[in-house]
């Protein structure tokens, strides 16, 4: 892709516009808080539940240590905590949130786990739902937020704040036998505030699922019954309802993974490049913030993407593992949500079971 000149970059509205008015609506991040649980497993840990060693999921993985909840901590309490975060960074209080959204796969059960985040921090006049789509929960759950804010204003003229989080309990559904998953995983939550801002902020969004690999990355169903007849209607429980867990084909889904991550960057340039005229390149791109699932697949994307390690996000994965929803927005909070610490051009991708996928340019 062609670099954009400094001269475009002068003339160049990074916002959409109203069209009664003429005028911008920029949308972006205002806040941003996380919530990392208290338990620390290290490799060594593993090595004596399953037949592993430090050396290979370092090697293989990248990963050193990951947190698991506690016993006395819930994912409730991941949730809030962040939310907190996010909020006291924002400067917004209970009463200003209108909308929140958790990307969240670990609930499994209702009413959502936004519901209670409303309930806990006393949003009272907030809606809330929470997004199912893999570990691109919060990618999702960002672009919905993204499209209210924005449909808010222009249908309604009325300003929304949003809390938008990713949050999973990966913990509670390991398999603590299964040596080719339970080294991966880890329990996390992140979140941001998203407003209008006066300038710059969320460019573009894209989003993708593929359901065809269903298999290749999935849970068992949580509800312990299943149909026996469908033409008598009856339903089997199961006598001891065994206990969800996750199942993942890694290298099938690996290779998925590098090609879609990469896509996903290149399709959420090109999306903001036909709308506003721009010609904006993965070279523009200052920095990546990719869901961290494996560093092998991170620094697969940014060879791909012919982008220097150096600009792209790979702590969370050494330290806390694959956290699902909540890499990208915990990584957001470690670097104060600008990866190279200067304004620019930044891009968040992430991809998981179902095969749900997304991207969000943003401009720092
Ligand atoms: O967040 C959603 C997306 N998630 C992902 O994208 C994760 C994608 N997959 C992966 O990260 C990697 O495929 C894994 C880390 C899960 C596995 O790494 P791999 O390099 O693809 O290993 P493999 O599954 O091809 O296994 C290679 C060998 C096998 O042994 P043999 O058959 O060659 O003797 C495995 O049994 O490594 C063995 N192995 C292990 N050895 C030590 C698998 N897991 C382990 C382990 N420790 N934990």
């Amino acid at each position: 892709m062609a670099r954009i000149g400094a001269d475009a970059q002068v003339g160049e509205s990074p916002g959409r516009k109203l069209k009664e008015t003429n005028q911008e609506i920029c949308i972006g991040y205002t806040g941003f808080g996380s919530y990392l649980p208290s338990i620390e497993v290290t490799n060594h840990d593993l090595e004596k539940l399953v037949d592993t060693t430090d050396e290979w999921i370092v090697r293989r993985t990248g990963i050193s240590t990951r947190r698991i909840l506690g016993t006395d901590e819930s994912i409730l309490d991941m949730a809030v905590g962040a939310a907190r975060a996010a909020m006291e960074d924002a400067g917004v209080t209970a009463n200003d949130i209108d909308d929140i959204r958790v990307g969240v796969n670990t609930w499994l059960r209702f009413p959502s786990l936004a519901s209670q985040v409303q309930r806990v921090l006393g949003c009272t006049h907030a809606s809330a739902s929470d997004v199912s789509a893999g570990c691109a929960g919060f990618i999702y759950a960002v672009e919905e937020a993204y499209n209210k804010i924005y449909v808010n204003r222009v249908r309604d003229h009325r300003k929304t704040t949003a809390l938008v989080l990713g949050v999973d309990g990966l913990s509670h559904i390991t398999d603590w036998s299964d040596r080719g998953t339970c080294v991966l995983l880890g329990d996390g939550a992140g979140a941001v505030v998203m407003q209008e801002v006066e300038s710059n902020g969320i460019l573009a969004t894209h989003t993708h699922a593929d359901g065809r690999h269903g298999c290749l990355l999935y849970s068992d169903p949580v509800i312990g019954s299943q149909l026996r007849s469908e033409s008598e209607k009856t339903f089997e429980q199961e006598p001891n309802s065994p206990r969800t867990y996750l199942h993942m084909d890694g290298p099938k889904t690996f290779a998925i993974a590098v090609k879609t991550m990469s896509r996903d960057v290149e399709a959420v340039i090109e999306k903001y490049n036909a709308r506003s005229g721009a010609s904006l390149g993965v070279d523009d791109v200052a920095f990546v913030f990719p869901h961290q699932a494996n560093l092998r697949i991170i620094e697969a994307v940014a060879a791909r993407l012919g982008m220097p390690l150096e600009r792209v996000y790979t702590d969370g994965v050494k330290k806390y593992g694959n956290t699902s929803t909540a890499s990208i927005p915990i990584g957001y909070d470690e670097m104060r949500g600008r990866g190279n610490g200067a304004p620019g051009f930044e891009v968040d991708v992430a991809f998981g079971a179902g095969f749900a996928s997304g991207a969000v340019l943003r401009r720092t």
